[in-house]
């Protein structure tokens, strides 16, 4: 088996991300047309994998190098399998509920005995949080509102962000109310490449990246409160409020839920990396890669996405976002795909999950 680099560096024993902050709405768009083909896709917490059950496939592929990701998959499967879907949101943490650790013992009696374990040690914290709740990214959004926020903005300032508002009043409100002078302090500090390789990323993952990460999110931020509309964007309510608003994650709506319940069985859950994939011989038509090669050296990418390509059947996508680091196809591999700039130029438009720098779409050239 082939190991990953990023494999050698940080720790998978802990939940990193207990929640996709990756847009399943653009994710989904940009795969296409996906019914009754072979899938794959990276698990990260697992929300993604579900949403990509909606395009109908015959199978999605899940792969994550950490154990403590595809729990909160293999949890996920089960909560969908024993819940209704306004106990399953609870549960997520997406509305307040003071049942969380009754739920969760209903949804970890109906998984295997090692996710049952993991998960129940993690009850104090899912009564609180919910199970979208609990990773050391959410924690590092918790620790931002909890402390930070406050010192900034008022409660109702936070509350009247998501007041639905037309383009050009929420620049105003931007201007007049949000973009602060502390406001501009606040990221300044907490998005210095110290404090988040501290507390949110591992500092690994900081290695090939260049720029200052509170310089992108401020422009970010104003993707997320002005061009798209902030009462939409369930990622911007949970940073700001905790939880979700109105607006859900597509695999987390209730249009969806009995969609993705009745194809749970089409997921082939592996632990290990995309490298190791791809060196099955299986191929696939549609690759959800999150935004795993910036975790790789340049030279590392280059040498993943030629394995790809040989794992990828004519007409297949390749969709995956940056956050800092630019990674598109290397040069050496250019005539072998076409990029979908107009996918990737809508979807980027509409991106809810806007603290990533681009968007990308390559379809293998058959
Ligand atoms: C790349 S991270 C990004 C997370 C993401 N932005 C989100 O919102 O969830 C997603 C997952 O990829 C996994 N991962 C990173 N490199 C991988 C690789 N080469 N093969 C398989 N999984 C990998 C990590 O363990 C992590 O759970």
């Amino acid at each position: 088996m082939r190991s990953s680099e990023i494999e050698k560096k940080a720790d998978f024993d802990h939940i990193r991300y207990a929640q996709l902050w990756e847009d399943a709405d653009v994710l989904t768009s940009a795969l296409g047309n996906c019914a009754d083909q072979t899938l794959v896709s990276i698990c990260s917490a697992g929300d993604n994998a579900l949403a990509m059950l909606t395009l109908d496939p015959a199978r999605v592929v899940v792969l994550d190098l950490s154990p403590a990701q595809i729990a909160c998959l293999k949890l996920r499967i089960a909560a969908y399998k024993v819940l209704s879907h306004s106990e399953f949101i609870e549960l997520t943490g997406s509305r307040p509920s003071n049942r969380r650790g009754a739920l969760l013992a209903r949804v970890t009696d109906a998984t295997d005995t090692e996710t049952q374990r993991f998960w129940q040690a993690l009850s104090p914290d899912v009564e609180k949080y919910g199970i979208g709740g609990v990773g050391k990214f959410e924690r590092y959004f918790r620790i931002f509102r909890t402390w930070l926020l406050p010192l900034v903005h008022s409660r109702q300032t936070i509350d009247e962000v998501f007041t639905p508002r037309a383009a050009e009043a929420r620049q105003t409100f931007f201007d007049t109310r949000f973009n602060t002078v502390r406001w501009r302090l606040l990221l300044n500090i907490f998005f210095s490449r110290f404090v988040m390789g501290r507390m949110g990323r591992d500092s690994a993952f900081f290695d090939h990246v260049d720029g200052s990460p509170a310089q992108h999110v401020a422009q970010r931020i104003h993707h997320a409160g002005v061009s798209t509309d902030p009462s939409q964007n369930p990622y911007l309510h949970w940073i700001l409020k905790g939880n979700h608003g109105e607006a859900l994650p597509l695999a987390w709506r209730a249009e969806h839920f009995e969609t993705i319940r009745s194809r749970l069985d089409r997921l082939d859950i592996r632990l290990g990396s995309l490298e190791a994939f791809v060196s099955t011989g299986e191929k696939a038509r549609g690759f959800n890669l999150s935004d795993i090669f910036e975790y790789m050296s340049p030279e590392t990418f280059n040498q993943v996405y030629g394995a790809i390509l040989t794992a990828a059947e004519p007409d297949a996508r390749l969709v995956y976002w940056n956050m800092m680091a630019p990674r598109r196809v290397p040069p050496e591999y250019r005539d072998n795909v076409k990029t979908l700039t107009e996918i990737e130029t809508r979807q980027k438009a509409c991106d809810m999950a806007f603290f990533y720098s681009d968007f990308i779409v390559e379809e293998v050239v058959s």
